[in-house]
Formats: C-alpha cells, sequence, structure tokens
C-alpha cells in the first residue's frame, strides 16, 4: 500500500485495543498518537504494555460514533472496530465523526472483516464489508484511494478475510 502519512502527522487508531501498531508507529518515529477505545479495560492494558512508551500516547475512552479530539487529526485509523456497527444510523454517526475529527483531505485508513470474512468478533455480529460497500457508506464524506482484500492469521491461528481502505476526507471547498 503507498505511503499516506508520514511521522509528523497525527494519527488516532480507533478501537486501539491491545494491537502492536502503536508501538510500530511510536518505533517509525510517531509522537503524535492517540488510541481511542469504548473499553477502559482495553485502554488499560494497552498502556500497561506500552509501559514507559504510553507517555508518548493520548488515551482516549469514547464510543468512535461520538469521539472528541482537541485539535483536527491527520489520520484516522481502524482495524476491526467500524465492523461492530451493524445498523446504517450507527455507521452514518461514525462517518460524521471521522469526518468531522478529520483536517480537510486528511486520510481514513481502515480495515473490516470482508464479505467472505467471519460472521462474529469476539462472539457479536458484524457487518462485513466489500471496497463497494465501503464506498457507499462512507461516500458522503470521503472519496475512496485505495483498496484491497487480505487473509490475516490471527494469534491463534485462524484465518479471517479483511477489506482493507484508504479514503481522503473532502477538501475544504467540498465541505463548505
Ligand atoms: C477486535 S478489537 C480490535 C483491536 C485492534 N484494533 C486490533 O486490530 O487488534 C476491537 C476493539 O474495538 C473496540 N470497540 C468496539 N466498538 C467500539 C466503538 N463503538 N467505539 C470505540 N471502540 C470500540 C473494542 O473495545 C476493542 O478493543
Amino acid at each position: 500500500m503507498r505511503r499516506v502519512t508520514a511521522p509528523a502527522e497525527s494519527i488516532a487508531t480507533i478501537g486501539a485495543g491491545t494491537s502492536t501498531l502503536i508501538s510500530e508507529l511510536l518505533a517509525a518515529g510517531y509522537r503524535s498518537i492517540t488510541a481511542v477505545d469504548i473499553s477502559q479495560t482495553a485502554l488499560d492494558r494497552l498502556g500497561a504494555n506500552l509501559g514507559d512508551d504510553s507517555a508518548h500516547v493520548q488515551f482516549i475512552r469514547s464510543d468512535a460514533r461520538s469521539v472528541l479530539f482537541p485539535t483536527a487529526i491527520d489520520v484516522w485509523h481502524d482495524r476491526a472496530a467500524f465492523h461492530f456497527l451493524t445498523d446504517g444510523a450507527d455507521q452514518a454517526a461514525y462517518v460524521r465523526t471521522a469526518a468531522a475529527a478529520l483536517r480537510p483531505e486528511g486520510h481514513l485508513v481502515i480495515a473490516t472483516f470482508a464479505e467472505r470474512g467471519p460472521e462474529q468478533c469476539s462472539g457479536l455480529p458484524v457487518a462485513r464489508h466489500s471496497a463497494g460497500s465501503l464506498e457507499s457508506v462512507f461516500g458522503s464524506g470521503f472519496d475512496l484511494i485505495e483498496s484491497f482484500e487480505r487473509e490475516h492469521l490471527t494469534p491463534w491461528g485462524a484465518t479471517q478475510w479483511f477489506t482493507h481502505a484508504v479514503m481522503r476526507s473532502h477538501s475544504r471547498s467540498e465541505i463548505e
């Protein structure tokens, strides 16, 4: 995938969980990183895993559908949180919140279960997406730049098909 962000940019990972992404971003030189999760337990575990590195990370416990940031962010990243939103109104709220959080022409990088992916995640039902369905859900605020499907190998050895997409939020003139 083409590089859409650089270490100087601010990146928020939504539904951060305990993924190692933040450690990898810190190692790559990123210093403006926000972890958002609806679960305080997940954020506490993430902070514990990061140890001293957690000093470089902002933690926000919030629902992705209503999260607020103190300043506009450059990149909104989400792997495996959006797909928990199975209701159209909830998906629309998520899209509005992401568009409001990002600077104009910021990037949204998302991975959801693909149409051939699992029907549940952590025992909860999910909405499975193709690039086309993501484009139709996000189209009010974003342009699709790139998408692909890939099999993900879980820590417990299962494979899951994901749809990945990179989108750009509308420019200031498109918003006005
Ligand atoms: C399957 S885990 C994925 C964690 C991580 N992104 C990864 O790829 O390993 C989903 C995470 O999203 C969080 N989550 C689910 N719904 C959410 C919502 N509406 N707003 C914010 N976080 C949410 C869960 O608490 C959980 O930590």
